[in-house]
C-alpha cells in the first residue's frame, strides 16, 4: 500500500485554506444540525445563486439535441435557444461527447476573439486563446510552460487567492512576496514591486513573472489604469511576464469604478516585449458556473514556437471538457437585443449583480462598523479581506520573537479565532494567513455571497463575538 511517506513532498507542502480544516469542521457541524453560513469560498450556485436560464436552455439542447427534433419538448425552449443550439452543432458536429482541438473549438476561439474585441476595443488573435477546464487549469498550465530551473521564482500579491502558492510549491518553484497596500485600497504599489524583487534576487531566485489579481481575491479590490500602467512597466523593465487573473471582470460595484484589461493597456502602451497571460472563467461574474469548469487563457506577445509548447503541454491532456467550453462559448456571446431571450437574460444578470452589490454595501459598512474591526465596502469581486485587532495574552510579547515564531504565532491566532467563530456562530470564513498578510496583522476573508438576510445576520453575529471574544482574552 502507498504510504504517506511515499507520496510527492511538494504535494505534501501545498496548502489550499479555502478548503481547509475549518471547512471540514463545519460540514460536521452542517451534519448534527448546526445551521451553518458559508462565506469561506466564491461558489455562487452552492449558495443559492441561480444558472441563467439561456445558458441551461442551450447546453441541456447540446446535451440531448433530440429534443430539438420532437416539437413537443422543442416548443418548451425560446426560439433563440434553439437556433443557437443548431448553429454550435453545425459549427461543432462531434456534439459533447467526443475530444475538440487541443486549444478549443474553433469558433468559439473565434467568439472570444470578438468578445475581447468588444470588451477592449482591440484586435485579439484566436490562436492565442486557449479553452481551459476553469481559471485554474489555465494558470497551471503556465506555470508548466514558465518554471525551467529550480531557482526560477514568481512574484504573488499578499494576500493572495492560494492557487498561486499551492501551485508553485507543488511545482517546485519559489515563491516571490510583494505586499498590496492596505491603506491604498489593496492596490500595488512601485516601490513594494521593486523592494520584492530585489529581495528575491539576493536570495539567488530569477523571478520570471508577476501574477496580478483584478478585481482581487481576497480583497476586493479594483486597480486603476494607473496602477496596471505601473505594473506593465515594471515587468518591461525586469523582463518577466505577466499573468493578469481576471475571473472577477464583470464583479465591479463601486461606483465611478471599471474594470480595465491588461490587454487593453498593453496595447494602449504599444507594449510589444511583456508577455501577457489573462484568465477568465465562468465560475464568477453573474454566471457562477463553478462546476461546469469553463474559462480561457489569452496570450499577447509570444512566438509562435512557444505556442507550439504551450499547444502541445495542452494537446497531452487532449482538450478541455466540452461543456465547459460551451458554458464559456455562452459567457461571451449573450443573446443579442431583439433574441427571444434577450430581455430574461438582462433581467436575471442585473438582478444577480444588483444583489452583490447590495451585500457587499451591507456586509463592507456593517463589519467596518464593529470596533476592532476594519474593512471598506468590496469594490469588487466576492470578498472582504477584514482586518481584526486581538489584545495579546498576558506574558505573550511579539516584538520578542523570530519572524517565523511571529509568523507561527500570528497564523494559529487567526485560526483560532475562526474556528471560535464557527463553532458559537455557525458563520464559516477563512483566516487571514492562508492567504498572507503582513506580520502583525490578523484578518479573515469572508464573502458576500449567502442570501442577504444571512449576511444580515452576519454582521449582527460578529459584532456579538468579537467583543465576546476580545473581552475573554483580556480577563484571562
Ligand atoms: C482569483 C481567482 N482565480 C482563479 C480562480 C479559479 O477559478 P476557476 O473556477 O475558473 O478555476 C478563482 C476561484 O475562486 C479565483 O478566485
Amino acid at each position: 500500500m502507498v504510504k504517506l511517506s511515499d507520496v510527492n513532498s511538494k504535494l505534501q507542502k501545498a496548502h489550499y485554506a479555502v478548503r481547509g480544516k475549518i471547512v471540514i469542521r463545519a460540514q460536521e457541524l452542517e451534519g448534527q444540525g448546526k445551521k451553518i453560513i458559508y462565506c469561506n469560498i466564491g461558489n455562487p450556485q452552492a449558495l443559492k445563486q441561480k444558472p441563467l436560464t439561456f445558458v441551461r436552455q442551450v447546453l441541456s439542447l447540446l446535451e440531448y439535441p433530440a429534443l430539438m427534433d420532437n416539437p413537443g419538448p422543442a416548443a418548451a425552449f425560446p426560439a433563440d435557444a434553439v437556433a443557437r443550439a443548431k448553429m454550435i452543432l453545425e459549427k461543432n458536429p462531434t456534439g459533447t461527447g467526443a475530444y475538440t482541438q487541443s486549444a478549443g473549438i474553433p469558433f468559439i476561439r473565434q467568439a472570444i476573439a470578438d468578445f475581447i474585441q468588444k470588451r477592449d476595443g482591440i484586435t485579439a488573435d484566436p490562436n492565442r486563446i486557449l479553452l481551459t477546464d476553469g481559471a485554474s487549469k489555465g494558470v497551471q498550465a503556465v506555470f508548466t510552460l514558465l518554471t525551467n530551473k529550480e531557482n526560477d521564482g514568481y512574484m504573488i500579491p499578499i494576500p493572495q487567492y492560494p492557487l498561486y502558492s499551492a501551485t508553485i510549491e507543488l511545482y517546485g518553484a519559489r515563491q516571490v512576496n510583494y505586499f498590496l497596500d492596505e491603506k491604498n485600497e489593496w492596490q500595488l504599489n512601485a516601490l513594494e514591486l521593486e523592494r520584492s524583487l530585489e529581495e528575491a534576487r539576493q536570495n539567488g531566485i530569477n523571478t520570471v513573472a508577476i501574477a496580478v489579481i483584478n478585481p482581487g481575491n481576497p480583497t476586493g479590490a479594483v486597480l486603476s489604469k494607473e496602477n496596471i500602467r505601473m505594473v506593465i512597466r515594471f515587468a518591461r523593465e525586469h523582463k518577466l511576464a505577466i499573468l493578469a487573473d481576471e475571473v472577477y471582470q464583470e464583479n465591479v460595484y463601486a461606483p465611478g469604478l471599471k474594470f480595465h484589461s491588461f490587454a487593453q493597456i498593453m496595447h494602449e502602451l504599444g507594449e510589444k516585449e511583456v508577455t501577457l497571460f489573462s484568465f477568465h472563467s465562468v465560475s464568477k461574474g453573474f454566471l457562477g458556473e463553478c462546476g461546469h469548469r469553463g474559462g480561457y487563457l489569452e496570450i499577447r506577445n509570444m512566438p509562435d514556437d512557444v505556442y507550439a509548447e504551450m499547444i502541445k503541454l495542452q494537446s497531452i491532456g487532449l482538450c478541455s471538457n466540452v461543456d465547459g467550453q460551451l458554458v464559456t462559448y455562452l459567457m461571451v456571446a449573450p443573446p443579442k437585443f431583439g433574441d427571444a431571450s434577450y430581455e430574461l437574460y438582462e433581467k436575471e444578470r442585473a438582478a444577480i449583480l444588483g444583489d452583490l452589490k447590495e451585500k457587499a454595501e451591507i456586509l463592507g459598512r456593517g463589519l467596518s462598523a464593529i470596533e476592532g474591526m476594519h474593512t471598506h465596502i468590496p469594490q469588487g469581486a466576492m470578498y472582504a479581506f477584514v482586518r481584526f485587532d486581538l489584545p495579546h495574552p498576558k506574558g505573550t510579547d511579539p516584538e520578542t520573537m523570530t519572524p517565523e515564531e511571529r509568523h507561527k504565532y500570528e497564523a494559529a491566532r487567526d485560526s483560532k479565532y475562526c474556528l471560535r467563530l464557527l463553532e458559537d456562530t455557525g458563520i464559516c470564513v477563512v483566516p487571514g494567513s492562508g492567504f498572507g498578510q503582513q506580520p502583525g496583522t490578523l484578518h479573515f476573508r469572508t464573502t458576500f455571497l449567502p442570501p442577504k438576510e444571512d449576511i444580515t445576520a452576519l454582521v449582527e453575529k460578529m459584532k456579538r463575538f468579537h467583543a465576546s471574544y476580545v473581552e475573554k482574552i483580556k480577563s484571562a
